[in-house]
């Protein structure tokens, strides 16, 4: 992701999440978080191009990778986008010294959890009433190895 991209990714998270990240939360995760590896993912229009499908912001942390968000554009989704966007990430996140993976997920959002399932993610905790919209629990969940090998099957 750079700086040019984070119009479209904004206006990707805003269709995408009930409480999405401002705008500004963008810009500092391109141009100021070091800890961060901001990426998205393109696909080759006819007419326009190379357009941005989805996104994905990793926080690295020691050696932890942390989902902060992940998203694929609602008309492009089911072509194996966010898997490939979450295995690439998980790789570069690995090369950078990772060892683990965690994230956050709603516990009514099936889609997402059937996605972490197939990277092998399980529930560490539970936060009650973590999001305020509508004071959904979130489902703590962790990858306790990043396999490289593992990872590079997903994409067969
Ligand atoms: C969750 C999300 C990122 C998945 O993106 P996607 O590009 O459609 O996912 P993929 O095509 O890579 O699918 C990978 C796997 O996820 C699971 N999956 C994806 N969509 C699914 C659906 N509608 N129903 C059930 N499982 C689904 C499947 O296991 C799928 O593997 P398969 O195709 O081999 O069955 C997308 O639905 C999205 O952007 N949702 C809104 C934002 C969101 O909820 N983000 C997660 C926050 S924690």
């Amino acid at each position: 992701m750079t700086l040019n991209d984070v119009n479209v990714v904004h206006a990707l998270d805003v269709a995408s999440f009930s409480l999405p990240w401002p705008e500004r939360a963008y810009k500092f995760e391109v141009s100021q978080n070091p800890n961060s590896l901001p990426l998205v993912i393109e696909l080759k229009d006819d007419k326009s191009g190379w357009v941005i499908a989805g996104v994905l912001v990793i926080w690295l942390i020691l050696d932890e990778a942390h989902i902060g968000t992940i998203a694929i554009d609602a008309g492009k989704r089911r072509l194996g986008l966010a898997k490939r966007l979450l295995v690439e990430g998980l790789l570069m996140s690995s090369s950078e010294g990772a060892k683990t993976a965690y994230l956050e997920v709603r516990r009514g959002n099936l889609t997402a959890q059937e996605l972490y399932r197939q990277f092998g993610f399980t529930i560490e905790g539970i936060r009650p009433r973590y999001y305020k919209d509508n004071n959904e629990d979130a489902l703590l969940l962790t990858l306790k190895s990043l396999d490289t090998d593992r990872l590079n099957e997903l994409l067969v």
